[in-house]
């Protein structure tokens, strides 16, 4: 009988739970015991690992976060953890490990499947922002959500005649801001990818009131700079394991900028992790029950090395080194068309 392990790394977000019960449920049909990892690479590390039978995951494809937590831990940062975690598959008799997360977990498996660890991905960040996948579990609810309150701000800024600034997560991807933004109705979009200046920001202000319209959404990504600026606007410099500054701070700058040139009250709204808190959308659910199933496909067939990968729709499968080598970003063409309804 194979024994799977399973883990979830890096941020929480809303489908994991759909991903682990089909990864159960597709396992333990093909007769094989799969194993829960506690915490990510942290239970890997620290050998914590226990058995995760089918009736465990009955109806967790409902609820948001992961059944089995999750960390930032780095096993290349900490003392001997390669080897760990290596003895920890050895000591419960793993034969594939299947690791669900963004670019930092990825990278890790990455870097062990090059050391002969048996290892399928699966791709999941709100960020959407690993290559080589059109699609990573989380991004459609972390969209919905920003959208929802991107939409909802227009009738508090309406009714006080304010610019209001919604700083949106993603970390140096602009996915979730130029996605929430254009669904929202937002009449500036600010994303990583190209830097921005306090006057064009101020230009769409000041036209909006000329035109009669004496309020104004501005979407911005916590990764965006102005363009005479060097650095990001962080919350803290200390470096995770994975060398990030936790970022935050620019929709407070900008909205004080605002207000200073235009005259127009400005406010600053930070939609913060409820963005990847609460149930998946349905389109997320789905999709991570296919990635689940897809990836324990790949374990049947000794594929290893491998991130499953959606690509026109369809699932299909990549190596995790392509995926983790280059951040997916927002190509110039797409933000150009945003552009176009800024106002
Ligand atoms: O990568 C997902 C993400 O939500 C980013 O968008 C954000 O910058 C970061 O995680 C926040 O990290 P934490 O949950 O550690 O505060």
């Amino acid at each position: 009988m194979k024994k799977i392990a399973v883990l979830t790394g890096g941020g929480d977000a809303p489908g994991l739970n759909a991903a682990i019960r089909a990864v159960v449920t597709k396992s333990c049909r093909n007769g094989w015991q799969v194993m829960a990892v506690k915490n990510g690479w942290a239970g890997m590390v620290n050998g914590e690992l226990s058995e995760l039978p089918l009736e465990s995951v009955e109806d967790i494809e409902m609820q948001g976060g992961t059944i089995l937590g999750t960390s930032r831990t780095n096993p290349y940062k900490v003392e001997n953890g390669p080897e760990c975690v290596k003895e920890t598959l050895k000591k419960f008799g793993i034969d594939a490990l299947i690791a669900i997360g963004g670019e930092d977990t990825l990278g890790v498996a990455h870097k062990l499947t090059q050391e002969g660890v048996a290892i399928v991905a699966i791709p999941k960040t709100i960020d959407n922002d690993l290559s080589e996948t059109e699609v990573c579990i989380g991004f459609d609810t972390a969209v919905t959500r920003a959208a929802e309150s991107v939409e909802k701000l227009h009738t508090t800024a309406k009714s006080h005649s304010r610019a209001l600034v919604v700083e949106i997560m993603g970390r140096h991807a602009g996915w979730i801001t130029l996605y929430a933004g254009i669904a929202g109705g937002a009449h500036v979009i600010l994303i990583p990818e190209v830097p921005f200046s306090i006057d064009e920001v101020a230009r769409v202000v000041n036209e909006r009131k000329a035109n009669g319209k004496s309020y104004t959404i501005v979407a911005v990504s916590e990764g965006a700079k102005f363009s005479e600026q060097e650095k990001f606007a962080t919350q803290t410099e200390e470096l995770d394991s994975f060398g990030h500054v936790r970022l935050g701070g620019v929709a407070k700058v900008l909205a004080k900028e605002i207000e200073e040139s235009t005259g127009v009250e400005a406010r600053s709204v930070v939609l913060g992790h409820v963005q990847r808190s609460g149930p998946a959308t349905a389109m997320d659910r789905v999709m991570a029950t296919r990635l689940g199933a897809s990836a324990v496909e790949l374990v049947e067939k000794g594929e290893y090395g491998k991130m499953v990968s959606v690509k026109g729709g369809e699932i299909t499968s990549v190596d995790v080194g392509l995926a983790v080598g280059k951040l997916k970003t927002v190509s110039p063409e797409l933000y150009e068309m945003a552009k176009v309804f800024f106002g």
